[in-house]
């Protein structure tokens, strides 16, 4: 095969946006190898340049039209290369989207990626661009099955799973209902086969996705709601840890809040956007639930599961925001106190209700406040982490440390990053870490050893599985096999052999 046409075949994804995009990108990833195609190690060895698109707010739009800039200039060079851009700015913008950028071949709308071989086929035969931002009842692409290996070829221990596509709450800033349309609920059989297939294929923990799954259900043929899904995710052997996003504090309910704690696999964190802390903005943004029933379904969470961890999102500058609403905002983030918070500047986006309201904050205004507000969120961050010292967590090992590739990396069920050193054999591995620091963004761990292991009698030998801190041996036994590594073996009597079977200097050393 030349250059040109293995080229041809292959295809590179950059995705934009939320973990819905992200997800969204695998499974377009899975229907392009179904149709004979295969990923690119990188751009520059890809025949098609895929663009998974986000337009939430304008500076993301802004960012994705310059680096559609960046690929032509790719493309001018490589007059061959089919450059496609699909999803939600795709959808926003339409036959538009040709106009603004008329060296794309292919524009796909959110409900349109099953049909990108098609597509692609299409524009292949000439006759100049193509375009299908068409909204479909059914969005067959949703129950398509993402492949559980990772761009490089490894294989995951996490997966993302689609429960629900489309949002019908028409929060009064918000494009998405616009974009993913009216929302879907898949039925709970076919989500819980997906989720058994990607345990079968080694996944150990499971992100549930919709734009708001506490509605889960909703429509659907078959009695049931998102408490039950939960309950029937959770009696999957061999799935150790379940996630979901996003809820809506309006449809948070009694029934979701007793799930923490008393399903043993739902881990102690809830993702809870609360946008704005005065109610005269909740009202003008459309968001059904007050400061109180917030607060209310925070302190009913923390009685049901004291450890929990909240994050949640927050807008600033919402038109007609007052310096008294925004300090609400700011009260609502005392009483709180969040682990996280994603916190972003108001931007208006074209056909939303809020377009049309007249009261703006100026830029600058909003910025000073985004700026404030960031600024208490970092102390509380770091106070939330700081508290963690000293404690043991429970941790599914990722892989190594984007910083230090001597590091892993890992997620506590609260979903904080622990960094740590240890051999990349437990990449995978549910470990227990105790925190010796912590800082803003990331803790750090040690793997907890046990205090020491006393062997009064000589056996005529000991295997060591796990690696205490020392071993200490009172009389002779004639080996000690030690599988993991050890800190140190102190020996008062000579022993015949020692057999380490992997130090701790080498494994450390390792990359
Ligand atoms: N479905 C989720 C959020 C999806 S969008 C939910 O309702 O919670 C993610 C976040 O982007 C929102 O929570 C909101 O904080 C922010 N966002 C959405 N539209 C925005 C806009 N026009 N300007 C600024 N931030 C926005
Ligand atoms: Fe947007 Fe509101 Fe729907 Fe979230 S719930 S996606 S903020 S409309
Ligand atoms: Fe963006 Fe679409 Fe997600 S607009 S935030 S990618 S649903």
């Amino acid at each position: 095969m030349s250059r040109e046409e293995l080229a041809a075949r292959r295809f590179f994804i950059h995705t934009f946006g939320c973990q819905m995009n992200v997800h969204d990108s695998e499974q377009l990833a899975s229907i392009m190898t179904e149709a004979g195609y295969e990923r690119a190690p990188d751009v520059s060895q890809a025949g098609i340049i895929l663009v998974n698109t986000c337009s939430i707010r304008a500076k993301v739009a802004q960012k994705i039209v310059s680096q559609l800039g960046r690929y032509r200039r790719w493309k001018e060079r490589n007059p061959k290369v089919i450059m496609g851009v699909g999803g939600c700015l795709a959808q926003h913008w339409g036959r538009e989207m040709l106009v603004k950028a008329p060296y794309v071949d292919l524009v796909f709308g959110t409900h349109a990626f099953h049909e990108a071989p098609r597509l692609i086929d299409a524009v292949r035969a000439g006759g100049g661009p193509v375009l299908d931002a068409a909204f479909r009842e059914e969005i067959p692409s949703l129950g398509i099955h993402a492949a559980v290996t990772n761009g490089n070829g490894t294989t995951k221990h996490q997966a993302l799973v689609t429960i629900m596509q489309g949002c019908d709450n028409f929060c009064a800033y918000c494009v998405v209902p616009y974009l993913r349309g009216r929302e879907r609920s898949r039925p709970a059989a076919e989500i819980v086969r997906e989720v058994e297939t990607l345990v079968g294929q080694g996944i150990r923990e499971v992100t549930l996705l919709g734009q708001n799954v506490n509605s889960y259900g909703r429509g659907l043929r078959e009695e049931t709601d998102f408490p039950r899904l939960l309950t029937m995710i959770n009696r999957i052997s061999g799935l150790e840890r379940i996630r979901f996003t996003t809820s809506h504090p309006k449809d948070m309910t009694e029934g979701l809040i007793d799930c923490f704690g008393g399903l043993e696999k739902l881990c102690e964190h809830i993702h809870l956007p609360f946008q704005a802390g005065s109610d005269r903005v909740l009202a003008r943004m459309r968001r059904g639930y007050t400061r109180e029933d917030y607060l209310g379904r925070i302190a009913a969470l923390r009685r049901r599961c004291p450890d929990i961890a909240i994050s949640a999102d927050v807008m600033v500058g919402f038109p007609g925001e007052t310096e008294e609403d925004f300090q609400a905002t700011l009260a609502l983030m005392e009483e709180v106190r969040f682990d996280n918070l994603f916190s972003f500047m108001y931007s208006e986006r074209e056909g939303t209700e809020a377009a049309s309201f007249g009261d703006k904050v100026p830029e600058k205004e909003r910025n000073r406040r985004l700026r404030i507000l960031q600024e208490l969120q970092d102390r509380h961050a770091w106070e939330r982490n700081r508290a963690l010292i000293g404690k043991e967590v429970e941790v599914l090992v990722d892989g190594t440390s984007r910083n230090d590739p001597r590091e892993l990396t890992g997620r506590t069920r609260t979903n904080k990053i622990v960094n740590f050193a240890g051999p990349l054999r437990l990449r995978g591995e549910i470990l227990a870490l105790r925190i010796s620091d912590a800082y803003l963004h990331s803790l750090r761990g040690e793997l907890k050893p046990p205090e020491a292991l006393l062997v009064h009698k000589s056996p005529e030998a000991v295997h060591v599985h796990k690696p205490p801190e020392a071993v200490l041996v009172h009389k002779p036994p004639e080996a000690i096999h030690v599988h993991k590594p050890l800190e140190a073996v102190h020996v008062h009597k000579p022993l015949e052999a020692i057999n380490v079977h992997k130090p701790l200097e080498a494994v450390l050393g390792r990359k």
